[in-house]
Formats: structure tokens, C-alpha cells, sequence
């Protein structure tokens, strides 16, 4: 059974409920994180407690539970969900108001956390490689809703997911509005060319997902030579190796981008170096050490 929490109370997922004046739900004005267990403890909370602060930071809402609170109502979750490795959604909501734009009338934030079992992608995704669409749809123009701030309002992604899966491909990869390379639906990419690194720069408006800032600092830590610069879809069809990562995803080897292999269209020697490196590292970076060993904000946000 899959559980759920709405400020704190935990019950079984589908018993859930959230008022219809929430403005998560009248208005999309909420900001997620998606986060998962490795051994049953959180990857990277202090990680992903910062970016959704930053998220609802950007947008005005306040978190005023503290880091510690948070992972406190993540760890009841889990508790109650038992054994195997669990997806966990968390979205904070500005709370419920009266569908109007007073925001002075709003009572919250209303937080909610969805546990449910971690599906992970088919083994042959990781062994044979993905092939993604480079899609029509533009990523959102930063000044318009900032792909940096991870909102619940997904329609931009839901319209490119909708595209590359009428195309029979697995992901989608989006250009933002100037024709530069951004991310995936819900990853971010990487590309390899005669052995150098290089992922589109968070100026391109782009998230700046976890597994990119950890693939970024295991690269580092290898030495291998990694660039953060705006790119071409060209340049990733000319690539040697790509991937796209993500926390659910981890690292999945791209093999095609819709009818272009990428390389010898199979999961290069660079990808599955990274890899290796990625899968050493996610469960030594779980749970309470991780919590505090990033230099997150744990203080409470001011109002
Ligand atoms: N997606 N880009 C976008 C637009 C995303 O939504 C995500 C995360 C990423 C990868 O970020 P991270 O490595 O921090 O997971 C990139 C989550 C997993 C989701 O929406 O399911």
C-alpha cells in the first residue's frame, strides 16, 4: 500500500485529500521535489530540501518547517510504507484561499508527501540506451516561468512528453527559446565528445537537477573534463556518447534522438564509466548524513 501525508497526518495515498480552494490545485501555485530511497533512506535530502525552498522561495511561499521537520515527516512516510525502495513527492502548496488572486485570504502552506513504490525503468533502457524526440515544443522562456523554479505547473512538460511518445520515443528533449539544447521532460542531458563532458549551463533555463550537480562533481573527481555551455542540437547529434539523468532515472544512456543514432547507437564506454561512478556513490549519500552534510539552509525561511 502506497501512503500519503497532508501536513503531517499520514494515510493510505488514495484517502488523501486536499480542499478543491487549495491554490495547488485551483491555481498550479505550488512548487515539488520527487525525491527516492536508496535502502530505504532518502538520496540526498539536504539537496533536494534547499532546491525546494529555492522553488518556493522564488514564488513566495513559505516553508517554515524546518529541515529537520521535513525529513522527520519524510522518515514517518517511509516508516509506515515498510520495507523496498519508495518514490517520494513532496509539494508545497501556497494553501487554500478562495480562487482569487488575495493572497492576503490564503491559509497555509499545505504540504503533502506521497510515498509510493520506486518503479524503476526497464533494465533494457539502461543496457541498450533511450531514444528521445527533439520536440517542437520550446522549454518555458525563463521570464516567463523560470524552468529553474521546479513548479507543479507542468504543462510545458506534459505537452513534450505528450509529443515524444507520439513519436515512440522515450523522452523528450526540449530547446529553449533561443534554440539551445535545455533538458528532458524530467531530465537533464549530458553529451560526450572525443572524451570531454559538456551539459547545457543553467542559463540556459534549464533545473538544476541533482543528478547533474552529482554526475558534475563525480566527473570532477575523476578528472574527466566537463563543460557547462550552450549547445546545438547539432553538436548532440555529432556526439560520440549522451545521456540524460535524473533521480528517479539516474543515468540512462541515449542511443538515438529520433531517427539519428548517437555514436555507434549503443551506450558508450564514457556513459557507463559515469555510471558506475553514480551507482557507487547514490547509497553512501542517503538519509540523515546526507541531510546535514550539504551546505543546506536549515534554518527557518523569513516570512
Ligand atoms: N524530475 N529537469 C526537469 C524538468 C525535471 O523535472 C527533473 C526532475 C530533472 C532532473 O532533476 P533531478 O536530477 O534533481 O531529479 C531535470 C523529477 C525526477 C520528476 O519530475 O519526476
Amino acid at each position: 500500500m502506497n501512503f500519503a501525508s497532508v501536513n503531517g497526518t499520514i494515510v493510505p495515498a488514495e484517502e488523501a485529500r486536499v480542499s478543491v480552494l487549495d491554490n495547488g490545485f485551483a491555481f498550479g501555485d505550488s512548487v515539488y521535489e520527487v525525491m527516492r530511497t536508496y535502502a530505504g533512506l532518502v538520496f540526498e535530502p539536504g539537496r533536494h530540501f534547499r532546491r525546494l525552498r529555492a522553488s518556493a522561495g522564488r514564488l513566495g511561499i513559505e516553508v517554515s518547517a524546518t529541515d529537520a521537520e521535513l525529513y522527520g515527516q519524510v522518515e514517518a512516510l517511509l516508516a509506515r510504507a515498510g520495507a523496498g525502495e519508495s518514490y517520494v513527492r513532496i509539494i508545497v502548496s501556497r494553501g487554500v484561499g478562495d480562487c482569487s488572486y488575495d493572497f492576503t485570504r490564503i491559509t497555509g502552506p499545505t504540504v503533502v508527501m506521497i510515498q509510493k513504490t520506486l518503479a524503476s525503468p526497464p533494465t533494457r533502457h539502461y543496457e541498450e540506451g533511450i531514444r528521445v524526440a527533439a520536440v517542437g515544443v520550446r522549454r518555458n522562456h525563463p521570464r516567463a516561468l523560470d524552468p529553474a523554479i521546479k513548479s507543479s505547473n507542468l504543462l510545458n512538460n506534459i505537452l513534450a512528453v505528450r509529443e515524444a511518445q507520439a513519436r515512440g520515443c522515450d523522452e523528450p528533449l526540449l530547446l529553449n527559446h533561443e534554440g539551445y539544447l535545455a533538458e528532458g521532460a524530467s531530465t537533464n542531458l549530458f553529451i560526450v565528445t572525443e572524451g570531454t563532458f559538456l551539459t547545457p549551463p543553467l542559463s540556459a533555463g534549464i533545473l538544476p537537477g541533482i543528478t547533474r550537480a552529482v554526475v558534475i562533481e563525480l566527473l570532477a573527481g575523476l578528472g574527466l573534463p566537463c563543460h557547462e555551455k550552450p549547445l546545438h542540437l547539432d553538436t548532440l547529434l555529432a556526439a560520440d556518447e549522451a545521456f540524460v539523468t535524473s533521480t528517479t532515472r539516474e543515468l540512462v544512456p541515449v542511443r538515438q534522438v529520433d531517427d539519428s543514432p548517437i555514436g555507434d547507437g549503443r551506450p558508450g564506454p564514457y556513459t557507463c564509466r559515469l555510471m558506475d561512478a553514480f551507482h557507487a556513490y547514490a547509497p553512501a549519500h542517503c538519509g540523515q548524513a546526507a541531510l546535514t552534510g550539504a551546505a543546506i539552509q536549515s534554518a527557518r525561511t523569513s516570512g
